[in-house]
Formats: structure tokens, C-alpha cells, sequence
């Protein structure tokens, strides 16, 4: 008996002090280029996940950008062409026109992962029209940085849902595209953090498909309205 309590003892209150694992040093570092609606989201929910947040912005030292800082972890600003270059992972929360300009100047994106949730939208609120004034917008960040591993993603929800606090019911989709599987992984990864469901379909040249969802998107929710908002669920059959 004496025995059982020593091991029960031993098993409950001396636990060892968990040994650091490889995993708890592997969170990559997020450049987040944009300290916008998509860059703040973002930036706030990996940020108190814990991996490290380097916000790209061309205010770093603003007083929203500190209010930003005091809420997302780890994070620091810099300039946004710093921030490139100390990351690997980088997301350009940026409208389209400001990320074309912007990516030249961002140095060396060899090898690195540039998460693209771009839209090019317009909207005729008289005809109730939502278009896009470009195409294949991942296509050209692809061809800006050719070396770099894009993917699309994160392009057709609201950012007020890219959290796992958001208020929304229901799962939220978010198809991703890219050709380097490795890269669309780590997306993955990060897409289960905010407590939403990727879905890969596929090389970057698929890419123009959910670029397409976004329209739609902004459709249903601007004009349509239906109550508690509109997001993809995409599904298949459980075999
Ligand atoms: N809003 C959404 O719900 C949503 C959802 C999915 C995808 N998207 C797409 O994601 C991208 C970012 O959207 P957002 O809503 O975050 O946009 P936003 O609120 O307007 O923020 C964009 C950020 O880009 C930075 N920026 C750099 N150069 C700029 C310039 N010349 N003009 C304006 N901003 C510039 C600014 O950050 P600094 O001031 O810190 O430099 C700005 O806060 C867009 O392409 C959008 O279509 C938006």
C-alpha cells in the first residue's frame, strides 16, 4: 500500500517539467505586410498563438500601431520591406495595386512563403454589381517574386472571421492554391489556428477560381444580407 501511495505521489506531484520539443521552436515567424482589417486580424489571432508577428506598415511607430502591438503577442513593427526580411512566412495584406509596387522593393523572397488574400474589386452600388477591375492576381505576385512559394488563401471571408472568437455559426471554408505542397501545409496550419477548414484545390493556377469566389462574396453579404452573414462551407461526401 505504502508503495502504491509512493507512486501515485511520485506520478502526480513530481512531474517532470515538460521538456521543450521541437515544435515549441518551430512557430515561424509571421511578416504581416498591411496592418489593415485583413493584417490586424491576422496579426492579433497568430500573434496569441504564439508565433512570433512582425507587422510590415509604412506608420510603425503610430499610436494605432502600438494599440496593435499591445494585442498581439510577441509583435514587433518595422517598415514593410524590414518585415520581409525577417521572415519566411509573409502575408501581403495589402490592397492590389499597393502590393505590386510594394514587392519589388521587399528584397529577397527566394524560397519564402507570400500568402496572398488579395481582391481587385469594384462595386456599382446603383446596378448592385461587385466586378474586378484585374485577374489572376496571384499569378502576377507569383511572377513579381518567382521563386517565392505563393498561395492563395484567405481572399473570400470576412476579416472580422479570421479569428476562433469571431461570433459567426458554423464552419468557414478556405480553399487554398499554390504549387508547393510544403507551403500549403504550413497554410493549413495556420488556417486551423483561426479555427477555419482548408480545403487545397490545387496548383496556383487555380488560384483565378477563388479569386472569383470573392465577388459572390462580397455580393451576398453587401447586397443580400442574410442574417449572421454569408461564408463558404465547402464539402464531400463522407465515404
Ligand atoms: N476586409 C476584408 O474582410 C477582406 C477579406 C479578405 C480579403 N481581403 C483583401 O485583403 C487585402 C487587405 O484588405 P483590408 O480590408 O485589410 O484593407 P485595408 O483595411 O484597407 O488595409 C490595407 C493596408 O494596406 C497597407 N497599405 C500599404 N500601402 C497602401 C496604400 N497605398 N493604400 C492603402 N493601404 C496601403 C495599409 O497598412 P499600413 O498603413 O500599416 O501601411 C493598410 O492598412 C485587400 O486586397 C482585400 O481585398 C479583405
Amino acid at each position: 500500500m505504502y508503495r502504491l501511495w509512493l507512486l501515485i505521489l511520485v506520478t502526480t506531484v513530481f512531474q517532470p517539467v515538460r521538456a521543450a520539443t521541437p515544435a515549441d521552436d518551430l512557430l515561424p515567424s509571421i511578416a504581416i505586410i498591411g496592418t489593415g482589417n485583413v493584417g490586424s486580424a491576422l496579426g492579433v489571432s497568430w500573434g496569441r498563438a504564439g508565433y512570433p508577428i512582425i507587422y510590415g506598415s509604412r506608420t510603425p511607430e503610430s499610436k494605432e500601431l502600438r494599440e496593435l502591438l499591445s494585442r498581439s503577442g510577441n509583435a514587433r513593427a518595422v517598415l514593410p520591406h524590414q518585415a520581409a526580411s525577417h521572415a519566411d512566412v509573409i502575408v501581403l495584406a495589402l490592397p492590389f495595386k499597393p502590393a505590386l509596387e510594394l514587392l519589388p522593393k521587399m528584397g529577397n523572397l527566394d524560397g519564402k512563403l507570400l500568402i496572398d488574400p488579395i481582391n481587385a474589386l469594384t462595386f456599382d452600388t446603383d446596378q448592385q454589381r461587385v466586378g474586378t477591375f484585374d485577374a489572376l492576381l496571384a499569378e502576377q505576385i507569383q511572377a513579381l517574386a518567382p521563386n517565392a512559394h505563393v498561395v492563395k488563401a484567405l481572399n473570400a471571408v470576412n476579416a472580422v472571421n479570421m479569428s476562433a472568437d469571431r461570433d459567426f455559426k458554423g464552419p468557414i471554408s478556405i480553399p487554398i492554391a499554390g504549387d508547393n505542397l510544403a507551403a500549403k501545409q504550413t497554410v493549413a496550419k495556420l488556417i486551423a489556428v483561426l479555427d477555419l477548414q482548408a480545403m487545397d484545390v490545387g496548383p496556383l493556377f487555380n488560384a483565378r477560381y477563388i479569386e472569383a469566389m470573392a465577388p459572390l462574396y462580397v455580393y451576398m453579404n453587401y447586397f443580400v444580407r442574410p442574417p449572421g452573414g454569408f461564408e463558404y462551407n465547402l464539402t464531400h461526401s463522407k465515404q
